[in-house]
């Protein structure tokens, strides 16, 4: 019998092995790839963990990734991790993101001058970085195209807070203008002077409150660093120094004000009115027993389910999703309200 197989035989033998190698081998990348995506880590470092607005962001993050993975079946990993107000902290957690393999980066940065550093490390390892909160200089965004930034048009936080005092006077001038004198007299409690939000929201609080009529002269200003204590304190040396004087506390956010009212408490005042931004929890308390004014609300749900989805989209290579909306491809503004006594 002869037993010899002929060449075509042989060379469809061959063809058929090396098809089912192939299928073999792009099968196996396939279970890889969706053994990847059943779980995802992203690494997120907070500028100081007992800030009272990046507190509640951070609250509404963990919520975010809690959803996801109950709706989507995905493990999400949430490495949380708090720089303590210093940059060179930031750096090396950071780095050890990297080296921990996380697919995403979320960071606050502590000095947003300073994201060139970060976005070096992001860059060589291949991992999107999305901001958020403090916004990196417009040539830093502009150096990668896996670059996101979520936050707030500190412009638009200032019109509104402005437009809560105006539409007070315009209902009752008296309220504002204690000792009937035809003008409102105010100080200013401002946030770090490095952040964006400090310069804009002083510049466009004072403008929409002159632009709507209200007659304001200004007693004195101080930066408060965003801080309720050195609001405190700052508030506490004013009434000293100007007693029976200030009608009206214009301030950065919430914690600040809060910062002022403890002083005002302190010395027994209770007529003197003032204007927060955040909507923090305690800040929305502040407004709800009639001690704040009013404030401007950040929708932090919606912040932090944007800085989430973005981070997600990026770590799963997917298209980020069409309700996040993002200006030059790269910047997400969370839409902001007022919240004031008797709306
Ligand atoms: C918030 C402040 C906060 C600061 C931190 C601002 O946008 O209004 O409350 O302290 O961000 O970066």
């Amino acid at each position: 019998m002869n037993r010899r197989v002929p060449k075509t035989v042989w060379r469809l033998l061959l063809v058929l092995a090396a098809s089912i190698g192939v299928l073999a081998l792009s099968g196996c990348g396939e279970d890889e790839k969706d053994q990847e995506k059943t779980s995802l880590r992203i690494g997120v470092s907070l500028y100081k963990g007992d800030d009272t607005f990046i507190n509640n962001i951070r609250m509404e993050l963990e919520h975010a990734a809690k959803s996801y993975e109950q709706s989507g079946g995905i493990k999400v990993s949430l490495d949380i991790q708090d720089a303590k107000g210093s940059q060179n902290t930031q750096n090396i957690q950071v780095e050890r993101f990297i080296s921990l393999g996380c697919d995403v980066l979320c960071i606050n940065p502590v000095d947003r001058t300073a994201a060139s550093v970060i976005i070096d490390k992001a860059m060589a390892a291949g991992i999107p970085v999305v901001f958020f909160n403090r916004q990196p200089v417009e040539e830093d965004m502009d150096r990668w195209d896996q670059l996101y930034y979520v936050g707030a048009v500190a412009r638009e936080s200032a019109v509104l807070q402005g437009s809560i005092v105006a539409s007070r006077y315009q209902e009752d001038p008296a309220s504002l203008d204690l000792n009937g004198d035809g003008v409102v007299s105010y100080v200013l409690l401002e946030g770090e002077s490095s952040h964006q939000d400090s310069l804009i929201r002083t510049e466009w609080s004072i403008r929409t409150l002159k632009d709507s009529g209200v007659p304001i002269e200004k007693i004195t200003g101080g930066i408060a660093n965003w801080e309720r204590s050195q609001a405190s304190a700052l508030m506490e040396q004013w009434l000293g120094q100007y007693p029976d004087t200030i009608e009206l506390v214009i301030c950065n956010n919430d914690d600040m004000a809060l910062g002022a009212i403890d002083a005002l408490e302190r010395a027994g005042i209770t007529d003197v009115k003032l204007v927060g931004i955040d909507a923090t929890v305690p800040g929305l308390e502040a407004v709800r027993t009639g001690k704040l004014m009013g404030t401007v609300s950040a929708d932090k749900e919606r912040y932090a389910k944007a800085i989430f989805a973005i981070a997600a989209s990026k770590a799963l290579g997917r298209e980020i999703p069409e309700d996040i909306p993002l200006e030059d491809g790269k910047y997400f503004w969370c839409p902001q309200e007022i919240i004031k006594e008797n709306p």
